[in-house]
């Protein structure tokens, strides 16, 4: 039997932080209520990293559960994609943090920067590798601490986000199974309508946020949010059209986890049923790239993913950036 080179998921793992910040608390905090967000937005609560914790530390927790479950040890690993807008440093990278921290020794280590979309780019970045046969074992790890980079006097984003961490290994996997299509895209003449400044900012940067107070998430909610209902759809059917599928044969969509009314849209475009649409965001939030690792890691440990199955991942978000990927599982239970 020829060896095969396909790229797939091994292994799974995810942390999400013990600390809760509940629509209740927000009530508190901001002018906003409880029925307001979860009508606008499907959000109940949101966990919060502890402030003593680096980002790191969650993140290597996550690739360590990944690679416990792919049956591999951290010295198995060629190279590590780390995807963050909230890092601890700007160097030393995540990547080489989550390195050092589970003593992965012999992997090559760098970041990439393309914020809620980070997972799927990361996806793509890392499969090249495997098909072409550099390397045999990567490990993806998203993670954010959102919570750092959030204005909690800025109701329009703060009820909004989380923190977490998810990852995957990706090694070869069989015939028949994997990484089946991919598309990543960047919009970056749109990207002032979500932007996180850090050593620069502009007049623009400044007149959008409270108080002089620049290292925050700003967004035009309705902006992202049209971009997000119709890129969501529309990539979605590209990828399954690339494969030659149709939406009956996908098991479930795994979106980015930014507004149930973004994926309730997408849903109808995409003629699927809500129940075919993998959600956890009532307890999350927006955790940007760590949200759909997160959901696979969840989706994998509940049974709902069986060997063979299709799914789709799919994400949009600063840059502007999107993708989606369709996989057919590989893990067995
Ligand atoms: O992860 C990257 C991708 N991110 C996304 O996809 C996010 C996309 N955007 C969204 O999810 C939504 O646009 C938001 C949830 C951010 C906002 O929801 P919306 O229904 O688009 O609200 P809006 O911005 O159009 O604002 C409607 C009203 C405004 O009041 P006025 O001006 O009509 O009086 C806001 O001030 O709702 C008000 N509002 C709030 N009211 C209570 C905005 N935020 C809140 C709040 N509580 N938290």
């Amino acid at each position: 039997m020829t060896q095969s080179y396909k790229a797939g998921i091994i292994g799974v793992g995810s942390v999400l932080p013990e600390k809760r910040l509940t629509n209740s608390q927000l009530e508190c905090m901001v002018e906003t209520s409880d029925e307001w967000i979860i009508k606008r937005t499907g959000i109940k609560e949101r966990r919060i990293i502890d402030e003593t914790v680096p980002l790191y530390k969650m993140a290597a927790i996550a690739a360590t559960r990944a690679i416990e479950d792919a049956g591999l040890q951290p010295s198995d690993i060629d190279l590590i994609i780390a995807t963050t807008v909230t890092p601890d440093y700007i160097t030393p990278s995540l990547s080489c943090l989550v390195q050092k921290e589970i003593e992965a020794a012999n992997a090559v280590a760098f970041d990439v920067s393309a914020a809620c979309t980070g997972f799927i780019f990361a996806l793509q970045t890392a499969r090249q590798f495997i098909e072409n046969r550099t390397y045999k074992n990567i490990l993806i790890v998203s993670a954010e601490a959102l919570s750092r980079a959030t204005d909690y006097k800025d109701r329009k984003t703060c009820v909004l986000f989380g923190d977490g961490a998810g990852a995957a290994v990706l090694g070869t996997v069989e015939d028949g199974t994997g990484i089946e299509s991919t598309i990543i895209g960047s919009i970056g003449s749109k990207g002032d309508v979500l932007t996180l400044p850090f050593l620069y900012t502009n007049q623009a940067d400044i007149q959008n946020r409270n108080e002089g107070k620049t290292q925050v998430i700003w967004m035009d909610g309705s902006e992202v949010f049209t971009f997000a209902s119709r890129i969501m759809g529309k990539v979605c059917q590209n990828v399954a059209d690339n494969v030659g599928v149709t939406m009956d044969d996908i098991a479930y969509i795994v979106p980015h986890q930014a507004n149930m009314r973004i994926l309730q849209n997408a849903a109808k475009r995409l003629n699927i049923s809500m129940d075919r649409i993998y959600s956890n965001l009532e307890n999350t939030g927006n955790i940007s790239s760590a949200s759909i690792p997160v959901c696979i890691d969840e989706m994998h440990s509940k049974g709902l993913i069986k060997k063979g199955d299709k799914i789709i991942i799919v994400g949009f978000g600063g840059g502007l950036t999107y993708g989606a990927s369709l996989l057919t599982w590989s893990k067995d239970d």
